[in-house]
């Protein structure tokens, strides 16, 4: 057990989770100028004590992201990115009048915290053990908060129905829906990836939206040129969530045809630095990918 701001944790939830919560929160320590996102709630969601002790000063902060990025391919700067692009999806939906928002796979992701979205329902999806922890340290967070509608959805891709646990949860059909999946199919089945699209294409009202990022094809059975691929697949794979399922473009793009989305477009870390931040440096291994997707059935 960690002990985190007077909360106990236990060592259940996401690691992965809690590693992308310690990435938002350093970014966050960047000055303004240099920053991609600015996230002043990550930070709270971080008990493991190598993670905490980056936080302890930005010049840490910095080097330690600069560390990954250079290890890992680029792995920061994918994450920073998705975030971003997932605020302006998050933005322009709600311009759209879209005012339902499902977060898959949660992890401590701080949309719902920082957009403070007002008339809008977010619903956050996430494992049970994972989603104890967020709740525990968002209650104390959301006292200072009033402005933010959370519905909170256990549920276990592999085991549950996803269907079952948004409608039980006062999920409405009929609305169209923003859907953030971010940094989740990676971990999957194929059979959960499937099934979770063909709960959404049953509940997505036309006009829906979908955000999802994967990894591309080659990183599981380790045939990829970029050997910090590897390296990413066997550091999660250390930690006990390992990478199960990634995709080519076409084969993603079938995969979401199937179930009644319309593929937009797929996003690389690199397209997505030259939109946000030409000037940033990164040593980028190209395997994470964004697809965006809409539902546009009759
Ligand atoms: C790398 S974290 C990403 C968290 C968050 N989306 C973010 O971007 O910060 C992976 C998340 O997937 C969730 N996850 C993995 N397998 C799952 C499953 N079978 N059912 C539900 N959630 C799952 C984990 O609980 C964790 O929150």
């Amino acid at each position: 057990m960690v002990v985190v701001a007077n909360r106990r944790l236990d060592r259940t939830a996401s690691l992965t989770a809690q590693l992308n919560a310690a990435q938002r929160a350093a970014e966050s320590l960047r000055p303004p100028d240099r920053r991609l996102i600015d996230d002043p709630y990550s930070r709270h969601f971080v008990a493991h004590p190598a993670l905490r002790a980056m936080l302890a000063h930005p010049r840490l902060a910095d080097a330690a992201l600069r560390g990954i990025d250079r290890l890992w391919g680029g792995l920061h700067a994918h994450i920073m990115l998705r975030v971003r692009y997932a605020d302006d999806a998050l933005d322009g939906a709600i311009r759209d009048g879209i005012d339902q928002v499902v977060l898959l796979g949660t992890g401590f992701d701080t949309t719902s915290l920082r957009h403070g979205t007002t008339g809008v329902r977010v619903f956050e999806v996430d494992a049970p053990t994972t989603q104890a922890h967020k709740w525990l340290v968002t209650q104390r967070l959301l006292s200072t908060r009033r402005d933010c509608e959370i519905s909170w959805v256990p549920c276990d891709f592999e085991h549950r129905v996803l269907r079952e646990c948004l409608i039980g949860s006062g999920y409405d059909p009929s609305r169209p829906t923003l859907i953030i999946w971010l940094g989740v199919t990676p971990y999957l089945t194929s059979g959960a990836i499937s099934a979770t699209l063909a709960d959404l294409a049953e509940i997505c009202a036309p006009g829906s939206r979908l955000v999802v990022d994967y990894i591309r094809a080659g990183v599981v059975a380790g045939h990829t040129s970029w050997k910090s691929a590897g390296r990413v697949a066997r550091m999660v794979a250390r930690r006990g969530e390992p990478y199960r399922s990634d995709f080519t473009e076409a084969g993603l793009d079938a995969l979401l045809t199937d179930h009644l989305f319309q593929p937009r477009e797929h996003l690389t870390v690199e397209g997505l630095l030259n939109r946000y931040d030409p000037a940033r440096r990164s040593r980028l291994s190209d395997d994470s990918w964004l697809a965006v997707a809409t539902a546009d059935r009759m």
